[in-house]
């Protein structure tokens, strides 16, 4: 995997590149504050999605580069919004927009980040791949509400946190993949929207996970803010499912009366030591393994064995 990350180096450059410009102002203080965000940059899943999917079918042009950047750049936007949702510090191994510049710009911020995204992609002038992204933004920002919306709601079922979770990340690496195959036949782009849409459920599932069993050192962002906020993501939700009557009235009411760092300790041990992280990280392995089988309908080589691989990182990363 280190080596798929250091070849994707260059190709990280150049989108990059790409949302500097797009993100590029006249206006001294906001170039300043842009500046000084400079540097914001995560793992650049969606980016590499786009990347690799297209590879993988043919060559990569121009045109799934500014993909790959308009798509990082509403993730950007919405992780700047929900950091401050959610009270997170750190994010990315810094603290995060709202800690440095308070509410009102990080608003703001996220806000600027949207509409150049949606600017990026309107000067390509391809309506259906705009209409792409504005459906997905669309979809993205349901799942967030939803979420917020089914807090503390201890009736929560799988089914609607699989539906908040495909909304809220899924969709994304969905039309990552979807916008990577463009060049592509019809099969394959169905298959290649199925294969992100199915690694984006693996990987919000692992990253509820790391919420709970992480190294924040790590992972470079505030840990704990699922329980803090009430959220009932799949490792409680397994736990809540193995356990009955009073018990799991008890388990339910300790998950939502958090207040203290050792009630958020208490229930992080609670959770791992009765499997819920590991009963949830069996289902993101099932989720990968039927990713996997969709890379069938791509063309046998290098460009396939990556995006084996890279569903196979999503499981097993530890950032
Ligand atoms: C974090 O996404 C939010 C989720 C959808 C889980 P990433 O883990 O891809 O964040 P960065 O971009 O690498 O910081
Ligand atoms: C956020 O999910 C996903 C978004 C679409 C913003 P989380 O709240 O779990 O993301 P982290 O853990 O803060 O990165
Ligand atoms: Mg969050
Ligand atoms: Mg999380």
């Amino acid at each position: 995997m280190q080596d798929l990350l250091a070849e994707m180096h260059e190709h990280f450059e150049l989108v990059e590149e790409i949302m500097a410009k797009a993100l590029a102002t006249s206006e001294p203080r906001v170039r300043s504050l842009l500046d000084d965000l400079g540097g914001f940059h995560g793992k650049m899943l969606r980016p590499a999605l786009v990347i690799l999917v297209a590879r993988c079918l043919g060559d990569v042009e121009q045109l799934h580069y500014r993909l790959g950047a308009a798509l990082e750049m509403v993730h950007t936007a919405t992780l700047i919004h929900d950091d401050m949702i959610d009270e997170g510090e750190v994010r990315r191994g810094r603290p995060t927009p709202h800690v440095r510049y308070g509410n009102s710009t990080a608003v703001l911020l996220g806000d600027f980040f949207y509409t150049h995204a949606f600017n990026l992609v309107a000067e390509q002038g391809d309506a259906w791949v705009m209409q792409e992204l504005t459906r997905t933004t669309n979809v993205v920002c349901e799942g967030e509400l939803n979420q917020m919306c089914a807090r503390r709601d201890l009736a929560l079922s799988e089914d609607e946190y699989e539906r908040i979770i495909y909304a809220k990340t899924a969709a994304l690496c969905e039309t990552a993949c979807a916008l990577g195959a463009v060049s592509g036949s019809g099969v394959q782009r169905s298959a290649a929207a199925a294969y992100g849409r199915l690694c984006g459920m693996a990987f919000q599932i692992v990253d509820d996970c790391l919420d709970l069993s992480g190294d924040p050192q790590k992972v470079g962002k505030t840990l704990a803010t699922d329980i803090e906020r009430g959220r009932l993501t799949l490792p409680f939700l397994r736990l809540l499912a193995a356990s009955e009557g009073a018990e799991r009235e008890r388990l339910g009411e300790q998950l939502l009366s958090v207040s203290s760092p050792d009630d958020v300790a208490a229930v992080r041990q609670l959770v791992i030591e009765g499997g819920g992280v590991r009963s949830a990280l069996d289902s993101a392995r099932s989720y990968v393994a039927q990713a996997q089988q969709h890379l069938a309908a791509f063309p046998a080589g290098a460009g396939r064995d990556q995006l084996h691989q890279l569903a196979d990182f999503i499981v097993a990363r530890d950032f």
